[in-house]
């Protein structure tokens, strides 16, 4: 089921034609014919862990319910984006047009995922964001065919405002990479500490995926601030939590995060980790039977344990499950597959999972800390939490 865009154009099994216009229709199959997603994610760089999570999750979805959407079999293509925003018009494009997917799935970079937005919007095919939380695709950018099973950059890291303040903390000093996420999740945070009466003292950024960190961890000792909060994730996230704790920065200045500081990279952290707090839509020890069961089936099928990244996955097959059994395979019939998806309840490892009206998911923000290499959740910093989605006229 799962094929890269090199096989499948040499197996011939495209069953799409171009139209006049360019963009391709799918021949006499019609609505027997596989639905074809094209999942276009990070396989390579500091982000590949987290592009192969995501499709993990995904397969594991579908392979859960039949293979099957609609009662249509499924084929997943991909195409490895490389976390490079100047090729994502492109190669969303490609998936489109020479591949004739049906859905694009796709992808963790905010920076990429602006420019499949962009596709989506111009042809009108079904987007699922499985991870990148960039803002304006659920808000100016929002329409009836993008959706995300994640997050926006600002859910996870505003909570984190009030934690921060409620310890005491009055002046922090962030650091992130300097790219849409990073500047977004750092917005959200100073937002949420700055209203209660916080100072963001000073705002550290790296272009991104930079990880040499020794001239930016001298200046945060030398500011001396209560506290750090910043934004990284992947590779990078494993560089700097290393970075900051070798630098004897750990035991003084505590070290804030929004969750992907500690996702997918606990094992690579190791005792550099240990005691770090974070706030995110997940935690590994979330006790309920939706998060035993995946957490179960996705170790027996890929061999290692779940992270956030599989989990968003996984809730995008559900979410392309609940709507194409609605309308039972039909892709022709998007007004009823598009309310079938903003309707549904996803029973997600993180919880019950329901979507804004921008398409977006609303969900608990939990306030994890690491405790034997695990994220532990040790409370919930914000119920039910929907991004503002400042922008959105969801046209009808
Ligand atoms: C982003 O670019 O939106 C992103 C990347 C990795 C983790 C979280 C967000």
């Amino acid at each position: 089921m799962l094929i890269s865009r090199r096989t499948l154009l040499q197996a011939g099994t495209i069953a799409g034609v171009t139209t006049a216009a360019g963009w391709p229709a799918r021949i006499a199959l019609g609505n027997t014919a596989r639905i074809r997603i094209g999942a276009m994610m990070p396989f390579t760089g500091t982000y590949a862990a987290l592009g192969e999570a995501g499709v993990n999750g995904l397969k594991l979805a579908l392979e859960m319910h039949g293979n099957k959407l609609g009662g249509r079999e499924v084929e997943i293509v991909t195409l490895d984006d490389e976390a490079e925003p100047s090729r994502a018009p492109a190669n969303a494009t490609r998936l489109i047009k020479s591949d004739a997917v049906d859905v694009l799935f796709g992808t963790v970079h905010s920076g990429v995922a602006m420019g499949m937005v962009k596709v989506a919007r111009e042809t009108g095919t079904l987007l699922v964001i499985p991870n990148a939380g960039a803002g304006p695709a659920t808000g100016p950018m929002c329409a009836p065919n993008i959706f995300r099973t994640s997050f926006t950059n600002w859910q996870p890291a505003f909570p984190m405002g009030k934690v921060a303040y409620d310890k005491g903390y009055r002046k922090i000093v962030s650091i992130t990479w300097k790219y849409g996420a990073g500047e977004e999740a750092i917005a959200g945070f100073k937002e949420g500490f700055e209203a209660l009466g916080g100072k963001v003292v000073k705002e550290i950024t790296v272009p991104f995926p930079n990880v040499e960190f020794q001239a930016n961890l001298a200046e945060i000792a030398a500011l001396k601030p209560d506290a750090v909060f910043t934004f990284f994730a992947g590779g990078g996230a494993v560089k700097f939590v290393k970075d900051y704790a070798a630098a004897g920065l750990k035991d003084q200045i505590p070290l804030l995060g929004s969750g992907f500081l500690t996702e997918g990279t606990l094992e690579a952290q190791g005792a550099a980790a240990e005691g770090l707090l974070t706030t995110l839509h997940y935690a590994d020890t979330l006790d309920i039977p939706a998060n035993k069961s995946f957490r179960e089936a996705y170790k027996k099928a890929f061999g290692k344990e779940a992270d956030i990244y599989g989990v968003q996955g996984y809730d995008a097959g559900l979410m392309l499950i609940a709507g194409f059994n609605a309308v039972k395979g039909d892709t022709g019939a998007k007004a009823a597959l598009y309310a079938a998806m903003e309707k549904a309840t996803i029973d997600s490892p993180r919880g019950a999972m329901t979507f804004s009206p921008s398409h977006n998911p609303v969900q608990d923000i939990y306030l994890r800390q690491v405790r034997g290499g695990q994220n532990v959740v040790i409370g919930v910093a914000a119920p039910k939490l929907a991004d503002p989605a400042r922008g959105c006229k969801m046209p009808a």
